[in-house]
């Protein structure tokens, strides 16, 4: 009993690790640099700190810019997964542009990637530019029985998505679905960040989905670059959409306040770190065999990055 307990337990842990941790970055050295305290640091702290306190927005969509134009405006774009909710959205950003700044310490133009968000900003600006380099793969090891079968519906299902996606309205650009292949059915998901033009957004989907086209044969993947991302898997994945978009009740997002930020970053999920906090040590002990077991079970998913 203690024993499955535990590697329930750890199996939380484990999903709170992957919730936390940014899945990818990419913070270019050859743009610039900062100082601490420089008006740069001064603007990118305030924009990320209005972007973590933000109530208002509700569509998962945040774009700030703080400063006059020039080498020391912070341009910060956040966008979530469009199924998700208000919530999950805001503890996605929290986390992840805290550890943006630990794996990006210096660099004037950042992008980071999380199981639920990404995260961007830059010296220049980003609204309206569609960026469809650096792209992020991670994809499962794990082939299709019948590939040509599955990449024909995979196929099928993109070019569907895409098209939905693309004529969604300037705060969602989002689509899910599905295509039976055979024997599975493919679950799909696009999202173009909704600055876009519907043609910059297709242009974007286009871009990612040639990519699937590297991975000969795989299961599930997730295909990530800044304006715009695709994920599909052999099980259901995203929530329910709902089938009309909410629009706010304000039609334009407020301009960042540019009071002096506390720095960005708290802590969420502190009811799921707590309870997982309050083990006793007997069971961290069995914890750490679980964890060598739990190790070798798992199958290890591979990574492969290109720009
Ligand atoms: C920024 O810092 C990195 C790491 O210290 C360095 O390699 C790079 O040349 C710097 N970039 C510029 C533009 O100075
Ligand atoms: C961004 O900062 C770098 C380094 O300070 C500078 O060379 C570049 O011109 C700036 N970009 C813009 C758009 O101001
Ligand atoms: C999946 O297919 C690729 C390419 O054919 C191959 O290299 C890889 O080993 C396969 N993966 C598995 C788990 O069989
Ligand atoms: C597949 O999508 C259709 C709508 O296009 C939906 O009615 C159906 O429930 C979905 N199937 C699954 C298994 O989610
Ligand atoms: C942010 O995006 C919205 C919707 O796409 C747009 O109307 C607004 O002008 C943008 N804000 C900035 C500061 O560019």
């Amino acid at each position: 009993m203690l024993f499955i307990f535990s590697c329930i337990l750890l199996h939380l842990a484990s999903l709170t690790i992957a919730q936390t941790n940014l899945l990818d970055h990419n913070c270019p050295n050859d743009v610039g640099n900062y100082t601490t305290n420089s008006d740069f640091q001064r603007n990118l702290n305030s924009a990320l700190s209005s972007l973590d306190s933000n109530t208002q927005i509700d569509y998962g969509f945040y774009n700030l810019s703080v400063g006059q134009p020039g080498p020391d405006q912070a341009n910060v774009i956040a966008l979530c997964r469009g199924d998700i909710g208000v919530d999950e959205c805001q503890n996605c950003i929290g986390n992840s542009l805290a550890k943006i700044l630990q794996v990006c310490p210096k660099q004037k133009e950042a992008f980071g990637i999380a199981d639920t968000c990404i995260l961007r900003y830059s010296n220049k600006s980003i609204f309206g530019v569609m960026e469809d380099n650096p792209v992020y793969i991670l994809y499962n090891v794990d082939n299709a029985t019948d590939v040509n079968q599955f990449n024909q519906g995979l196929q099928t299902l993109m070019t569907r998505l895409r098209s939905t996606a693309a004529s969604g309205n300037s705060f969602q650009k989002f689509a899910t679905g599905n295509e039976t292949a055979g024997f599975v059915i493919i679950f799909g998901l696009v999202q173009c960040t909704p600055d876009l033009s519907e043609l910059q957004c297709d242009n974007c989907l286009a871009g990612v989905i040639r990519v699937i086209g590297q991975l000969v044969g795989s299961q599930g993947a997730r295909i990530t670059a800044p304006s715009c991302n695709l994920r599909y898997e052999i099980y259901r994945f995203f929530g329910v959409t709902p089938a009309t978009i909410q629009l706010p009740a304000s039609p334009s997002p407020q301009s960042p306040s540019v009071s002096p930020p506390p720095p960005p970053g708290k802590k969420r999920n502190s009811a799921r770190t707590i309870i997982i906090i309050v083990v006793s040590t007997v069971i961290v002990a069995i914890l750490i065999s679980c964890l060598f077991i739990y190790l070798r079970i798992k199958k290890p998913k591979e990574r492969v990055e290109s720009k």
